[in-house]
C-alpha cells in the first residue's frame, strides 16, 4: 500500500473562449480531438489518476468556460488550485493579450496574493497546426511566460503535439511544489537576455528586406549599414546572448550586411 504517498491536485483551465481549453483536456484524457466547437457551459469536471515519482496523484480538472457571461460560475472555482493552464490561440492575438486579464481575474477571486505563488502555471500556445494563420510567434509567447516565471509550451489539441509533455511537466511541478511545502519553483525570471535583444531578433526575422532587418532606412549608406551591423552584432553575438532564436538571427544579420554591401 502506498496510501500515504498519494496526493490530490486541482488543475484549472483559463483562457479566451475558443482558444482550445476543452480540446486540450480531451486530447490528454480521451486521446481524441473534436473539430466542432462546443462551448463549455460554466464548468466541465473530470478526474484522472497518474503516477509521478512513486506517488499516486489524483487529478481533478476543472475546465472553465472562457466566455465572459460565465464569470459568476467561474469565480467559485479559482480557490485551492495547484496548477493552471493558461491557453491562447496563436491565430488570435486578442486571446494572447487576454492572458493578463485571466491572471487578474484569478488574483481577485483568490484574494490572497501570496497564494498565487503556490500555483504552477503552464502557458499553452495552442493551435500550432494552423501555421499559416499564426499571428503570435513563439518568441513573443515564450518571453511573456518567462517574464512571469511560467512554463511555456507550443501545443496542438488537433495533432496532439506538445500536449502530453505539457501535462507531464505541469504535474511534475505540482508534485515538486507539494514536496516543498506548497512552494512553487519558478523558472528563473532573470532571463539572461534583454528586451532589446529580443526586439533585435524579431526585427531580423520579420524584416521584409535587408534594410528593415538591420533596422535602418532604405538606401542607407555603407557607413550606416556598418554601424547598424556592428551594433546588432554586439547585441546578438552567439557568445553573449541566450535569447531565443538569436543564433538564427545572427546568421540573418551577417547575410543581410553581405547582401547590402555587395550591392554598393
Ligand atoms: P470555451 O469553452 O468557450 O471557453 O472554449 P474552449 O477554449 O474550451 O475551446 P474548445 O476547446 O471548445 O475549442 C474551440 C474550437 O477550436 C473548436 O472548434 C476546436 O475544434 C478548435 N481547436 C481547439 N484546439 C485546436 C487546435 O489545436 N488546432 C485546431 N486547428 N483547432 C483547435
Ligand atoms: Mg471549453
Amino acid at each position: 500500500m502506498t496510501g500515504n504517498m498519494s496526493i490530490r491536485a486541482k488543475i484549472i483551465s483559463m483562457g479566451s473562449t475558443e482558444s482550445g481549453k476543452s480540446c486540450i483536456i480531451k486530447r490528454y484524457c480521451e486521446k481524441r480531438f473534436v473539430n466542432k466547437y462546443l462551448a463549455t457551459i460554466g464548468i466541465d469536471y473530470g478526474v484522472t489518476k497518474i503516477r509521478v515519482k512513486d506517488r499516486d496523484v489524483k487529478i481533478n480538472i476543472f475546465d472553465m468556460a472562457g466566455h465572459p457571461i460565465f464569470y459568476e460560475v467561474r469565480n467559485e472555482f479559482y480557490k485551492d488550485t495547484q496548477g493552471a493552464l493558461l491557453v491562447y490561440d496563436i491565430t488570435d492575438r486578442k486571446s494572447f493579450e487576454a492572458l493578463e486579464f485571466w491572471l487578474t481575474e484569478m488574483k481577485q477571486e483568490i484574494g490572497d496574493p501570496l497564494y498565487m505563488d503556490k500555483i504552477v502555471f503552464a502557458v499553452c500556445a495552442n493551435k500550432i497546426d494552423k501555421k499559416s494563420k499564426r499571428v503570435v510567434d513563439e518568441l513573443e509567447g515564450q518571453l511573456w511566460a518567462d517574464s512571469k516565471g511560467f512554463l511555456y509550451f507550443e501545443t496542438s489539441a488537433c495533432s496532439g503535439e506538445g500536449i502530453n509533455e505539457m501535462f507531464n511537466k505541469l504535474f511534475d511541478g505540482v508534485v515538486v511544489a507539494f514536496e516543498n511545502g506548497g512552494r512553487v519553483k519558478r523558472i528563473e525570471t532573470t532571463l539572461g537576455y534583454t528586451k532589446e535583444q529580443v526586439e533585435a531578433v524579431k526585427c531580423l526575422k520579420n524584416g521584409h528586406n535587408d534594410f528593415e532587418r538591420l533596422g535602418i532606412k532604405a538606401g542607407s549608406s555603407k557607413d550606416e549599414i556598418n554601424k547598424a551591423y556592428r551594433k546588432l552584432a554586439v547585441l546578438l553575438h552567439p557568445d553573449k546572448t541566450v535569447a531565443p532564436q538569436s543564433e538564427e538571427a545572427f546568421k540573418i544579420l551577417v547575410s543581410a550586411r553581405t547582401n547590402l554591401l555587395s550591392g554598393k
